[in-house]
């Protein structure tokens, strides 16, 4: 989709459809819907002015209406596009619009759409409007990651693509480009996320997601190294291996760096992304049931995020260094796969006792997050389908979050206002500690109960952090849209790259 802005009136815009977004301005309970355009352009008020009286379009969040052949307009099309309830208009829902009127033209064989920027003058008092360029930056997101559907192995391949999308902003306030742009490409690393969290496991292994990765750095700029086997058990990464070694499929590390052009004072913030990479969660010796097994082949969201995130940076060349390692293996039961009750020395020198090989994502994350401090960096994150307990704790709405540092937090929650997406503070204080104590080594990879499961997955990790500001994002809740919206496929969401770019970019000198 070829998806660019123009300063153009609305009004006289040729084009198959032109979509206006409307929100519903009743505010007592039970009132009916009086629906209302984000518009002030006479001929488009008037043309939408039966539908909205109507009372057959309330505005309702991912609602719409088409209206053909609109007088006094260009387009052929006038779509209606409801944004919910006035006093509840966010950026998100902006994000959510645009989204909506991409997914409405789709299956119904229109291949160009414009989009009139809301006009926000008539929105009522005590709503503080974001600005134009935040609007600009989320339309352009909200559109692009509309866009994909992820059929992508059905030889009979539904809804094409659109060719094109314009935004059509009336006045042009010289910040709205530069966030369009910006928007574009966080919408493209996402999107490259979710590309790599769609693939079956059979075609991404470990390997395949590092040559992808490879192929993404070589064309973007960044260094990339792709280590396997050998390497992983010459770093004494025994945890990382232990997990590797019951599969076929050779293990990837994968790190890759992006240096600013000025190169930044000594002492600065070296930031480091570590993703769990597991191309398919089998469960290993400690076998999961068979029902939803498939859906592991997305056990490598997190390292998907932090290579979509990577992307984005070399991009957006933010003025800090910034090197992702990612940890990429198959969970597998074998012969020569690790087993319940080993113990491990993990490459921090720490010895973990393995209780269940299902709890393999702290596992190589616990070596990731150890070689990306070796490698000198002074901030983590990390992300990771990590567990299920996440998903009981907080639904499909909410990724967990977790830290040991409340500045670096701060920075990550600070961010969300901007990314749209949701995380929500879980504790990892050591009040938890005895729940991963071993009496044979110095952790054990599970609970002792199986309550708080998403608490002491991330105790276990952050013993690897040690004293190193750390930040890790539980996304197994998140990372797969089980039900399709009116903005986004079902499907792999891509959660986290946003965030991530958005943390990554508070630290630029
Ligand atoms: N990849 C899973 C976590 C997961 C489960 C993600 C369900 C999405 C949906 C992880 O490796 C895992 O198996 N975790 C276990 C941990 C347990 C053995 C302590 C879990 O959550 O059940
Ligand atoms: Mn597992
Ligand atoms: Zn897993």
């Amino acid at each position: 989709m070829d998806t660019k802005l123009s300063f153009t009136d609305a009004t006289g815009f040729a084009t198959p459809v032109l979509a206006v977004f409307a929100v519903d301005l009743a505010t007592e309970k039970n009132a009916p819907p009086q629906p209302a355009l984000l518009n002030a352009e006479g001929s488009i008020l008037t043309a939408a002015h039966a539908a909205l009286t109507s009372g057959e379009f309330k505005a309702a969040l991912g609602e719409i209406a088409i209206l053909h052949a609109p007088a006094g307009l260009a387009a052929e099309r006038l779509l209606l596009v409801g944004l919910g309830k006035a006093k509840d208009l966010s950026l998100d829902r902006l994000r959510k619009g645009a989204g909506t009127a991409v997914r409405a033209a789709k299956p119904r064989s229109i291949r160009d759409l414009a989009i009139a920027f809301p006009n926000l003058t008539a929105l009522p008092d005590g709503i503080t409007a974001p600005s134009a360029a935040l609007i600009a930056r989320a339309l352009a997101e909200g559109a692009e990651i509309a866009a994909p559907d992820y059929d992508t192995y059905s030889t009979g391949r539904k809804n094409p693509a659109l060719d094109s999308l314009t935004l059509l902003a009336p006045t042009s306030d010289p910040e709205i480009q530069p966030a369009f742009d910006e928007g574009l490409i966080l919408a493209a690393a996402q999107n490259f996320t979710r590309s790599l969290v769609n693939e079956p496991g059979n075609i991404l292994t470990p390997t395949v997601l590092g040559a992808r990765a490879k192929a993404m750095c070589d064309e973007a700029g960044l260094r990339c190294e792709v280590f396997s086997s050998d390497k992983i058990q010459q770093l004494k990464m025994n945890a990382f291996w232990a997990v590797a070694k019951g599969s076929a499929e050779p293990p990837a590390l994968i790190v890759m760096t992006y240096e600013p052009a000025t190169p930044p004072p000594a002492g600065a913030p070296v930031l480091g992304l570590v993703g769990k990479g597991i191309t398919f969660d089998t469960g290993g010796i400690s076998i999961k049931s068979a029902d939803g097994m498939e859906k592991m082949k997305y056990d490598m969201a997190g390292a998907a995020a932090m290579i979509g995130a990577m992307h984005a940076i070399a991009r957006l060349k933010p003025a800090v260094k910034v090197i992702a390692v990612c940890c990429s293996a198959e969970n597998m039961p074998d012969g020569r796969a690790y087993k319940p009750g080993d113990v491990l020395t993990a490459m921090s020198g720490a010895t973990i006792e393995v209780v269940n090989t299902d709890a393999e994502g702290r596992l190589v994350l616990a070596d990731g997050l150890h070689y990306a401090r070796t490698l000198g960096c002074t901030h983590l994150i990390d992300a990771a389908t990590l567990t299920g307990a996440c998903m009981i704790a907080l639904g499909m709405v909410n990724a967990g979050l977790f830290s040991n540092d409340d500045a670096t937090c701060a920075r990550f929650v600070s961010g969300l206002q901007v990314s749209g997406e949701k995380f929500w503070r879980l504790p990892v204080t050591d009040d938890y500690r005895d729940q991963v104590a071993s009496e044979i080594a110095d952790i054990r990879n599970t609970g002792k109960t199986r309550y708080g499961g998403a608490t002491t997955a991330a105790m276990f990790l952050k013993e690897f952090a040690g004293d190193t500001p750390w930040i890790h994002l539980d996304i197994a809740g998140c990372a797969w849209n089980e039900e399709k919206k009116p903005w986004i496929a079902y499907g792999p969401s891509g959660i986290a790259v946003r965030s991530i770019v958005e943390w990554v970019r508070s630290y630029s000198a």
